[in-house]
């Protein structure tokens, strides 16, 4: 997805990106927000576009090709932000994952968004009930790795009749999402797209990653 670094550079034992070169070959259009709505947003560098135009593509594609295939499709983001994103710099507003798989012409039948912050959560559900009043959603507020039952319990019972395929976004800032928690949301018919922040977690902090944690005492 990315165009070769075009300034890589040495700082503490990590390698960062020192300029971002947009990929010229992801056209896929965007559903931009008009104007910003007061909520809380999050704020992302410039390379979150190429996100957003990569996921907005697989979220239609998944869902347009399991249309008549399963009986309830779901879409579920562990991640989920609060809905709205502010580039850095540019002052660009952009859609969160949230809002794009909302935004698919041919919509999941369920969304389960899941965000350990209360006030992005709060101000998701407004933006979703001022854009999508009608649809069906769930929220969880916490931890996605300790509110993984409460997740799983929003997903529909499946049976022979009544099939149900879920799609599943991963989008942590950091390495700390469990396999225990992937592993238990597998126990159903899942595809899971995860994103590993292995520029900014990993490199970053690939010593403390590997050393035991200190005591505080
Ligand atoms: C990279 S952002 C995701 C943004 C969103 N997926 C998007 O593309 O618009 C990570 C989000 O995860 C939330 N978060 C951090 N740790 C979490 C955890 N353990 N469980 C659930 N959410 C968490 C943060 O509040 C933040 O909104």
């Amino acid at each position: 997805m990315f165009q070769p670094l075009s300034n890589v550079a040495e700082n503490r034992g990590f390698i960062y990106r020192a300029s971002y070169v947009p990929y010229e070959g992801m056209t896929e259009d965007l559903p931009i927000p008009a104007h910003g709505d007061e909520l809380p947003c999050s704020y992302v560098r410039a390379w979150a576009e190429d996100k957003y135009r990569l996921l907005y593509l697989y979220d239609k594609l998944f869902s347009r090709g399991i249309k008549n295939k399963w009986t309830h499709r779901v879409y579920i983001d562990l991640f989920s932000g609060p809905g709205q994103a502010l580039v850095q710099g540019s002052g660009k507003l952009l859609w969160g994952s949230p809002i794009l798989a909302l935004s698919v012409q041919d919509k999941f039948d369920k969304y389960i968004f899941c965000d350990s912050s209360a006030s992005y959560v709060d101000a998701l559900k407004k933006r979703v009930g001022l854009l999508f009043p009608t649809i069906d959603v769930s929220y969880v507020v916490g931890d996605c790795n300790e509110k993984v039952e409460e997740v799983c319990r929003h997903i529909p019972k499946a049976s022979k009749d009544n099939t149900v395929l879920s799609f599943c976004f991963v989008d942590p800032f950091n390495l700390r999402v469990k396999f225990s928690t992937i592993r238990r949301i597998a126990d159903y018919f899942v595809d899971f797209l995860v994103l590993l922040a292995f520029h900014m977690d990993a490199n970053r902090n690939v010593r403390s990653l590997h050393e035991p944690k200190k005591s505080k005492n």
